[in-house]
């Protein structure tokens, strides 16, 4: 079971050193557990239960892109694991899905396994475009790729209503989607996210596609995540 903790723009320095120390007394039991704090506290890392995820990274490479972090010094900070195509980037960044996939090749040029979001809105899914979205965010995000970059990826289905909403999509939507993915990516892992948490991990376990989780807000909560951990592995 991979549990990715996306902790979004949150904690001032002194709460992250402390949150780090909270998480160090996570057991992790099976599970492989992927930190991705804000950018500025990534050089803070030091956790031996988890590994080093970053939020985003730079579609260009080493140079003058003021404001930016390349792959290679993610890389250089240890960082194994990128989330990209989140819907808050794609939506208040206007990030592209072109730009998606720039940053999915400079990922893998750089060891790092992109954890590629995709989702629709609730309007979308009443259109019944769920499908048809989702397969084309996919795509075009690996376009271009080698069957065996293609094969590192990891897959996060976040419906962009159900992020921090409370609300969550019934197990067969969850399965449409996760298998459609499949279909496309077939040695893709297949990550749920959106509004997870301790209470309904239990419902959301009937999912036997799911490999593992996408965690916002749950992720800030240590005590919480770990009766997280425990439930969704037994
Ligand atoms: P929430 O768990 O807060 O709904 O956020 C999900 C998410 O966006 C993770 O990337």
């Amino acid at each position: 079971m991979i549990i990715a903790l996306n902790n979004k723009c949150n904690l001032s320095k002194k709460e992250f050193e402390l949150y780090q120390k909270e998480l160090s007394n996570i057991k992790e039991n099976d599970s492989k557990l992927i930190l991705c704090p804000t950018a500025t506290y990534l050089a803070l890392y030091n956790l031996s239960n988890m590994e080093l995820g970053s939020q985003n990274v730079s579609k260009n490479n080493l140079g003058a892109h003021t404001g930016e972090i390349a792959a290679s010094q993610l890389a250089s900070l240890n960082v194994k694991y990128c989330i990209v195509g989140h819907s808050e980037r794609r939506n208040d960044e206007h990030e592209d899905l072109e730009t998606v996939n720039l940053k999915v090749k400079n990922l893998l040029n750089n060891h790092i396994i992109p954890i590629l979001c995709v989702g629709e809105t609730k309007e979308e899914k009443e259109k019944g475009q769920t499908r048809y979205l989702i397969a084309e965010q996919i795509k075009t995000a690996i376009a271009s790729l080698t069957p065996e970059e293609k094969s590192k990826i990891i897959v996060a289905y976040e419906p962009i209503w159900s992020i921090g909403t409370g609300l969550i999509p019934t197990i067969d939507d969850i399965n449409m989607v996760l298998s459609l993915i499949k279909e496309i990516l077939p040695m893709s892992k297949t990550l749920y996210g959106g509004s997870a948490n301790d209470e309904n991990i239990d419902y959301l376990k009937k999912c036997k596609l799911i490999d593992g989780y996408l965690l916002g807000g749950l992720s800030l909560k240590p005590e919480k995540l770990q009766i997280f951990i425990n439930k969704a592995q037994n």
